[in-house]
């Protein structure tokens, strides 16, 4: 596309839409969500001593995986965002299908995003660039082309480059596929942003002890947390198990050491990041002392494109920001402290849960302790039953209305959950396990408890908080 008439075309189609779209009863009071279309990915996640700026995935022409731009919100309390000028359009030769995902850094002074410049041809291959761009005075950025193309052995789905600076030197990882279908993470290292060398495989399906683990790693990070480094990854293609698992494409981790003189990662086992039905692709960033996470509240090649919203021309939204930290080698999330700002009307209720009061909205955050076990429903389609050190998590398909499971296992003693009208993210112990998911009621918007168990329980309303 060029670029003025993709500026034009994005203009009219937020004008048609967004009245839709935030009028929508399933639009977030407080998520972060597209003004009109289809958003996936966080990207370029970063903080620049003033702001946090967190890019997105956009396609703003409709709700397919087509045209990604990346749109971009900036804000000084990860609550209250504010809309910027979008950062990156597909009108170049190599980006022309998609500037796909990547990260931000601080280089030379100035805000730089090195993305994936995706380039699909007729016979149905691909190719893809890694590309810098260079924030200008307008707000905007300035892109400065491909900086590596792709290595010698591996498909041209390679993407998603995740930089950072370490003792003067660059590092970047990247999702890949090899020549034999394999997902891999390819490790990069530069002096400077220009110029990219190979180092090697960092980790794979059929590396570091993991056998098969996929045809596609996407969405690669890897960060030091808590004196251990953690490597995030989106692994597609990855074997089903009876509660593992269980969505098209999983987003999981490996903890382990990292040796920044021999670059090798040692590390175990994979592990999902969140059970739940709708989480994928997250992107951290440390700012502050904190390590920060978003990720994106959806998973493609499912049931996305079955979701009601699309019928007001909208799909998708962020999680809520995340605290990340290791604990007995477990990689803990809870929610940002800074989300207690949202909070209003505390109520608090304790007793047997079948007389626990009916909850009449959804904007709202739970804190509940557990004294055995306990089933909370939402509404129609959504239910969270624990029992026997389980979670089990059941939806009604928006697909054809069967009921579906996730699990979650754990003795759990004490729950967080944060509603919005479409979304729950649940948090238990304090973040040892989370699930997300969104879920689309038919009927009217309640929370109801069920159980012989005592709870305690405390509520409050969130206020609205949508990006101006
Ligand atoms: C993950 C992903 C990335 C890619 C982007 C395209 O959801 O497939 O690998 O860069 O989305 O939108």
């Amino acid at each position: 596309m060029n670029k003025n008439e993709g500026l034009s075309a994005i203009l009219q189609s937020v004008m048609r839409n967004s009245a839709n779209t935030i009028k929508d009863k399933y639009y977030p009071h407080w998520h972060l969500a597209p003004v009109t279309g289809l958003l996936n990915d966080p990207n370029g996640f970063c903080f620049d001593g003033e702001y946090y700026h967190l890019f997105y995935q956009w396609n703003p022409l409709s709700c397919e995986h087509k045209h990604k731009c990346w749109g971009h919100w900036r804000s000084k309390d990860l609550i209250t965002w504010q809309h910027q000028p979008i950062a990156l359009l597909p009108n170049e030769f190599y980006d022309k299908d998609g500037c796909y995902s990547g990260s931000a850094v601080f280089y030379q002074g100035k805000l730089t995003l090195c993305y994936t410049g995706n380039v699909k041809f007729e016979d149905g291959s691909r190719t893809a660039w890694q590309c810098l761009a260079v924030e200008n005075q307008q707000g905007g950025f300035d892109k400065l082309g491909p900086v590596l193309g792709l290595p010698e052995g591996y498909s041209g789905h390679v993407r998603d480059p995740k930089i950072w600076q370490y003792n003067d030197v660059w590092y970047m990882v990247l999702g890949a596929q090899n020549l034999d279908k394999q997902g891999k993470v390819l490790l990069y290292r530069a002096s400077h942003l220009y110029q990219w060398q190979l180092v090697g495989e960092l980790a794979g399906s059929y590396l570091g002890g993991l056998a098969d683990a996929g045809y596609m790693w996407e969405c690669p990070d890897l960060f030091e947390l808590d004196e251990r480094f953690i490597l995030l990854i989106c692994p597609q293609g990855i074997k089903r198990e009876q509660q593992r698992f269980l969505n098209s494409h999983s987003s999981a981790y490996l903890i382990g050491d990292f040796d920044y003189s021999t670059l090798q990662f040692q590390h175990g086992d994979l592990i999902e990041l969140d059970a739940g039905f709708e989480f994928y692709a997250p992107q951290t960033t440390f700012a502050n002392g904190r390590r920060l996470l978003f990720g994106w509240m959806g998973v493609p090649d499912g049931e996305e494109m079955y979701q009601p919203t699309i019928a007001n021309g909208w799909i998708h939204q962020m999680t809520c920001p995340r605290e990340l930290h290791v604990k007995e080698g477990k990689l803990y999330q809870q929610p940002v402290k800074e989300l207690q700002q949202l909070r209003q009307n505390p109520a608090y209720w304790q007793g047997i849960a079948d007389d626990a009061p009916t909850i009449n909205e959804f904007s709202i955050e739970l804190e509940l302790q557990l004294f055995g076990s306990l089933t909370i429903h939402f509404s129609d389609t959504l239910s969270l039953i624990i029992e026997n050190e389980q979670a089990l998590l059941k939806r009604r398909s928006a697909k054809n209305g069967e009921w579906q499971s996730r699990f979650w296992s754990g003795d759990i003693k004490h729950l967080q959950i944060l509603c919005d009208s479409s979304s729950v993210e649940i948090f238990f112990n304090h973040g040892m396990g989370v699930m997300s998911s969104r879920f689309f009621p038919l009927e009217k918007q309640i929370i109801t408890f069920s159980g012989k168990d005592v709870i305690k329980l405390t509520t409050w309303q969130l206020t609205d908080a949508l990006p101006s």
